[in-house]
């Protein structure tokens, strides 16, 4: 990354972390849309283990888990994630979801086929340039699918 991207993805995680502490579980506890339609496709696919890319507070990664998958969910913010932990507790799925803070810019460490599905919601909207996203979205994932305008795939 180059001294302005830095500066920029610093600014990203500050504004996402401000917005979580003022606003706690801002986009409610239901689930968008996509997630309910992404679930139904990774069952359908025989899916069980997804990652989720800007999970934020959890509301789909919280239905993912309600829906028995289990989910690997991170986000740019400590805060959201945090949030997303407490939640999980409370709904008695925290056994099946794991969460860490990661930076799409960055790539990410997972070991071979542990996941089967990946999810972003209103991720790819953020301030991230074509030559970020091009790599995780469409390189090595055969079955990339887009959801609308927003994107899920299936590894
Ligand atoms: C519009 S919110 C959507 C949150 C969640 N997907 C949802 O639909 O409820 C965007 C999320 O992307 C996260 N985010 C922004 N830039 C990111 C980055 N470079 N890497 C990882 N997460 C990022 C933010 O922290 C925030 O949680």
């Amino acid at each position: 990354m180059t001294d302005s991207e830095q500066d920029l993805a610093e600014a990203q995680r500050r504004h996402w972390q401000n917005t979580y502490t003022d606003h706690p579980g801002m986009y409610g506890e239901l689930p968008s849309a996509p997630a309910v339609h992404a679930a139904e496709l990774f069952r359908a696919a025989g899916a069980k283990d997804v990652l989720e890319l800007g999970a934020g507070h959890g509301r789909d990664a919280l239905h993912f888990a309600r829906e028995g998958f289990t989910v690997h969910a991170t986000d740019l913010s400590a805060t959201g994630l945090e949030q997303l932990r407490d939640a999980a507790r409370a709904q008695g799925v925290d056994q099946q979801v794991t969460i860490a803070t990661h930076d799409v810019r960055d790539p990410i460490l997972l070991p071979d086929m542990s996941v089967d599905a990946v999810f972003a919601h209103m991720l790819l909207c953020m301030a991230l340039s074509t030559k970020e996203i091009h790599p995780f979205s469409c390189v090595g994932i055969p079955g990339f699918r887009r959801c609308g305008k927003r994107i899920s795939g299936l590894l």
